[in-house]
């Protein structure tokens, strides 16, 4: 990447992750893979980069865990619990997809509704999500909350559905978004032309980020 550089925020997760993959020699594969299932993917670097961005004190103790990376051994990414507590963070309030259309095969019930085969059912899948008995403040980007528990409290993580058509990239953008985010975060001051939006969106078109952004990637000196 040129020393540095304007983008449109959308663009930033590919150019991250086919610099990665190509550290890793496996460009053309990768790069279908990236263009079948990236959106969803982009949607959720593209989060991360704009609530860390807008917590100062939050970026300052991440980088200082990234400065001990060496932005290639991939591994090394899964034993910072800061990166993964912000990873989980951005999963928990901007999920890409709140709520899933489904369709009733056959007659069930559930919890004493009868809903017969032939029902369009809106299952929104990430409610556990934003529920206050379980997520302090559940409309606060608090990524503290997931060091002391480094995963999500049972049956509340809807992120990619689940059940027989549970989303086939999961493990694809799980692997994908940390390196994204750990190489932005670590390598560049990411420098927006004007503030983004940082409340939580919820509604049927999930939480993608609906803004043009303009935004700078200014190389770091450390
Ligand atoms: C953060 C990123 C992603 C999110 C939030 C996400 C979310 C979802 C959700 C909610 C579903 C529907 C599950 C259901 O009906 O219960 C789904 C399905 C699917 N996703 Fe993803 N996805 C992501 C990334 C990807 C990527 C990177 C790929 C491909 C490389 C992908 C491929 C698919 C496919 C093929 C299905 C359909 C599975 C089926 O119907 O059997 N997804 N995803």
């Amino acid at each position: 990447m040129p020393p540095e550089t304007k983008f449109v925020l959308a663009r930033i997760p590919c150019v991250f992750s086919l610099q990665t993959i190509q550290n890793y020699g496996q460009r053309k594969e990768g790069n279908l893979v990236l263009l079948a299932g990236t959106d969803n993917t982009s949607s959720l670097i593209n989060s991360a980069l704009i609530l860390i961005a807008a917590y100062p004190d939050w970026l300052k103790a991440l980088r200082e865990e990234l400065d001990s990376w060496d932005g290639s051994d991939l591994r090394a990414l899964a034993q910072m619990p800061k990166l993964k507590a912000s990873v989980l963070e951005t999963q928990r309030i901007r999920p890409g997809i709140f709520a899933l259309g489904k369709h009733a095969g056959e007659d069930f019930e559930f919890e004493g509704y009868r809903v017969p085969a032939g029902t369009d059912v809106l299952h929104v899948n990430t409610l556990g999500h934003f529920l206050e008995e379980v997520y302090e403040e559940p409309f606060r980007f608090k990524p503290e909350r997931f060091l002391e528990q480094d995963k999500f409290a049972p049956k509340t993580f809807g992120l990619f559905g689940g059940g027989l058509h549970v989303c086939l990239g999961r493990n694809h953008s799980l692997m994908q978004t940390p390196v994204a985010v750990a190489q932005a975060i670590r390598n560049y001051n990411v420098v927006f032309d004007e503030p983004p939006e940082t409340r939580v969106r919820v509604g049927y078109a999930g939480s993608r980020v609906h803004q043009q952004l303009w935004v700078q990637l200014v190389p770091r000196r450390r």
